[in-house]
């Protein structure tokens, strides 16, 4: 059906190309996070399809921005970026803009969509992307403005979506959508629907394409992946999957995220230590120290519990970083409850976290909670919170100089070219420089401005040298292949 208004596009547009000043490309922005990654991935897929090129231009022919409603902040930036589009389509009337992701699932956020924005072009929800196609022919063959957001909840393995991945050596696969938990102060389970797992043997079927087709990493994606296979009788659970992947050697590594504390199982822990393909990290939120607090939030798990797994993982994985999300002045949080953070974060001494302020979201159950923390003592609490994190992320680097490493090249850094950036199995950032004569495929390498393109995806062996607080600078010893 989706491949029939393809179909037609594709004429549609070439047709158009002689009479209307619509260039044949999109760009899409995408806000949030890895999941709005991997939607946006399977519609630049889409618009592949339909005879489009991409295009980072400020003119593409159709606008996508792939929206993220996690806390005001991102909303915020979104409208203000909006703002910014409606001058652009001024200049550009044939750009067709197109708003989906999780804002669109807010009623008040949509409101002042349709209100303030009305020269967007089509609105869909993330659980409406495989209708893209439909929505476009229909909004350029009819003149229509579309504002379709369903409450479906969508599962891609039941429609053929093409993928145009972003990065040449990782691919993102959710292997679940949606979440279950409704932790008091959280959107998703209202924007990503209820929790479903995907087809065991379609996860694996997709791995075994993506390997044959060169990725060497995998990112298994899920809001909470230890649920994995739950609400499906006799499907297997996610050490299962892990396990199986493993066994089937066909990555150099296996990443996953995010882990839920309340479902991470001692099972997966062990299976973590035997299997050197998959990453010597946990990303393991934990959002507060307090018990109290953890109760108000709805986590399901005590800091005596959230403790006994990270220090097991610590013990089984010795080499292992534990990564967190942690948010700071939850509605009565007190001072003896923000001290309770900051003892767990000594405890685990986290290698990195995410810190947030905690932002109220409608619809949510904590939006009703009365006892919100004043500006200023969130605002002091959060500085004492990043002051002992960064302490922490800098010891956590310092450990490990001296040592060689084997890292995955992602390219060349941003600030500077040449320097190349990569992370090793344990998710350590490393910016490396690459000495004159070093050797690869056999020949001297070519060092310029594209070094970074050609070398995206190697492994190499990288001396430590320099901790900073967010990365470690190294020196390439030789290009490795990864297995
Ligand atoms: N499913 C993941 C988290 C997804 S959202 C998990 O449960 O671990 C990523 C992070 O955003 C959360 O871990 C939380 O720390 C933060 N977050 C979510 N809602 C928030 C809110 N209302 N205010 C501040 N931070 C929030
Ligand atoms: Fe949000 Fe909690 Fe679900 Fe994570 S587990 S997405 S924080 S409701
Ligand atoms: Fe944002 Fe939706 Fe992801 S709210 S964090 S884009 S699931």
């Amino acid at each position: 059906m989706q491949e029939r208004f393809c179909d037609m596009l594709r004429g549609l547009f070439s047709q158009e190309n002689s009479s209307s000043s619509r260039a044949l490309t999109y760009r899409i922005r995408t806000y949030g996070c890895q999941l709005n990654e991997s939607d946006s991935e399977k519609m630049a897929g889409i618009f592949e399809k339909m005879g489009l090129a991409e295009d980072e231009s400020d003119k593409p022919g159709v606008l996508l921005l792939n929206t993220c409603a996690i806390r005001e902040n991102a909303e915020d930036r979104l409208f203000g970026n909006l703002g910014f589009w409606k001058t652009l389509k001024t200049d550009n009337p044939d750009m067709l803009i197109v708003l989906c992701g999780c804002m669109t699932k807010l009623n008040e956020d949509l409101m002042r969509i349709k209100r303030s924005f009305s020269y967007v072009d089509i609105v869909f929800g993330p659980q409406d992307i495989h209708r893209l196609p439909e929505y476009l022919y229909r909004r350029l063959s009819t003149g229509e403005k579309i504002i379709r957001v369903s409450d479906d909840d969508y599962m891609p393995d039941d429609y053929d979506l093409p993928a145009s991945r972003k990065r040449k050596f990782r691919a993102l696969v959710p292997i679940m959508y949606g979440c279950d938990n409704f932790c008091t102060y959280c959107v998703v389970p209202y924007t990503r629907g209820r929790e479903r797992s995907r087809d065991f043997g379609k996860i694996i079927e997709q791995l075994r394409e993506l390997s044959t087709s060169g990725f060497r990493e995998v990112m298994l994606l899920g809001q909470n992946v230890n649920s994995y296979g739950r609400n499906v009788a006799g499907s297997p659970d996610f050490p299962d999957l892990l396990e199986r992947i493993s066994g089937l050697n066909l990555f150099s590594r296996v990443r996953f995220m995010t882990s839920h504390p309340k479902d991470l199982s001692n099972r997966l822990i062990d299976i973590i230590a035997e299997n050197p393909c998959i990453e010597r990290h946990l990303h393991l939120p934990f959002q507060s120290g307090s018990n109290d607090i953890l109760r108000r939030m709805n986590r399901g798990y005590t800091r005596e519990r959230y403790l006994e797994t990270a220090l097991r993982f610590r013990e089984s994985v010795p080499e292992g970083t534990i990564s967190t999300d942690i948010i700071v002045g939850f509605p009565g949080e007190t001072e003896n409850d923000f001290t309770d953070t900051l003892n767990l974060m000594n405890e685990v001494r986290f290698d990195s976290a995410f810190t947030f302020i905690y932002s109220r979201r409608p619809g949510t159950v904590a939006a009703d909670m009365s006892d919100a923390v004043p500006e200023e003592i969130v605002a002091e609490r959060f500085s004492r919170l990043l002051e002992l994190q960064n302490s922490h992320c800098l010891e956590s680097n310092r450990s490990v100089i001296g040592s060689t490493q084997e890292v995955l090249i992602e390219g060349t850094s941003h600030t500077n070219d040449t320097v190349f950036t990569g992370r090793t199995s344990s998710n350590r950032l490393v910016n490396f420089t690459i000495p004159d004569g070093t050797m690869i495929d056999s020949e001297p390498i070519r060092l310029d401005s594209d070094t970074g393109n050609r070398i995206e995806g190697r492994f190499a062996s990288i001396r430590l040298l320099k901790a900073k607080t967010f990365s470690i600078e190294g020196r390439l010893e030789n290009f490795t292949d990864g297995r």
